[in-house]
């Protein structure tokens, strides 16, 4: 069976309360947040959990981002007892921060693969947001993109990658950030960065010092896998195209400059705006996957400030050839 796709733009009231239907009775919907699509169930209904894990081929030991509409709703999963953490939400949410928290009993240990810290963001996106305020329950999504691959920044990506594995798609337009959340874990007065995303390293220091983590101890934070965020197709990192000879069979993804011979290519910005070439990241590189190449060549960007998130991702992508 194949998705259903509602047009949360143009009819965002009938496909919020078609969504919000669905969720309350257990099922799992893709949804559109600023960062990259999710795949959301009822955090507090382990079946609809264990629904997401299976959609995404996902191993249950790598654990889901809870979702929630304000603090309230925050209070009833995770304790904030952490001065940082509590400024932190302050400043960013709504928006793309996600913060390791202390769990309550709420949450299953399924949502958090055993760990007794949970990771919760609110999303600023208004249809997820509609969603959240009504069901009135917090939701656990990942990305809405089969365990290891690009993440979605489309409802169309969602479609080809979940679309048999999801009754319901809300369409709510290509998202603002395009890449996602930054993942922080505030303890003993350090922001222990997790992932690299809209919210920089830069940023963030302004609320504390920073330290890269790319694990919590010995379990792997299955996000920082080596190989996540890959394409199907081999995906190598150059400095520029001319180290590049056999074009005729390659992608090319450019930061500014579209260089020719090459069977496709896409540029991130053209005037060299980070914010547009997240925003532009996942698509372009699902485009070229889907291309007629055999092999995509990336250009590296310098990592500061969104830089890094986005050398982040590709060097993941990269990481299987
Ligand atoms: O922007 C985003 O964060 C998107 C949208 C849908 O909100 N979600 C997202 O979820 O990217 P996902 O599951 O694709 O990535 C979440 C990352 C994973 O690497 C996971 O291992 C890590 O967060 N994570 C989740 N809960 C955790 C926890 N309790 N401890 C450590 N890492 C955790
Ligand atoms: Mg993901």
């Amino acid at each position: 069976m194949q998705a259903e796709v509602l047009d949360a733009v143009n009819a965002p009231e009938a496909s919020v309360r078609r969504a919000v239907a669905a969720l309350k009775s257990g099922e799992i919907v893709a949804l559109p947040t600023e960062t990259v699509y999710g795949l959301a169930g009822d955090a507090w209904n382990v079946s609809a959990v264990a629904k997401i894990f299976a959609a995404k081929k996902r191993p249950y030991f790598d654990p889901l981002i809870v979702h929630v509409k304000n603090r309230a709703q925050l209070e009833q999963v995770a304790f904030v007892q952490d001065a940082i953490a509590g400024r932190l939400i302050e400043a960013f949410w709504p928006g793309p921060l996600t913060v390791l928290l202390p769990k309550r009993d709420s949450v299953s240990e399924l949502v958090t693969a055993g760990s007794p810290l949970v990771a919760v963001r609110s999303p600023a996106h208004p249809v997820f947001r509609a969603v959240l305020e009504g069901l009135d329950r917090p939701l656990a999504a990942p990305s809405a993109n089969p365990f290891g691959r690009i993440s979605p920044t489309t409802a169309a990506h969602v479609q080809r990658g979940l679309g048999d594995q999801v009754t319901l798609i809300l369409d709510g337009g290509a998202c603002l950030h395009g890449l996602e959340s930054t993942i922080v874990y505030p303890s003993g007065g350090i922001l222990h960065l997790l992932r690299a995303g809209p919210i920089s390293r830069e940023v963030l220091e302004q609320f504390g010092p920073v330290e890269i983590s790319s694990n919590l101890g010995k379990k792997a934070a299955p996000g920082q896998l080596a190989s996540h965020y890959a394409p199907l197709k081999p995906l190598f990192l150059v400095n520029h195209a001319d180290e590049v000879t056999h074009r005729a069979n390659a992608g090319y993804l450019a930061w500014q400059v579209r260089p020719s011979g090459f069977a496709a290519t896409e540029v991130l910005s053209s005037t060299g705006d980070p914010v547009e070439a997240a925003a532009n990241l996942f698509a372009a590189l699902h485009r070229l996957d889907a291309g007629e190449v055999e092999a995509i060549y990336a250009e590296r960007i310098a990592p500061d400030g969104l830089g890094t998130a986005i050398l982040d991702r590709l060097t993941r992508a990269a990481a299987l050839a």
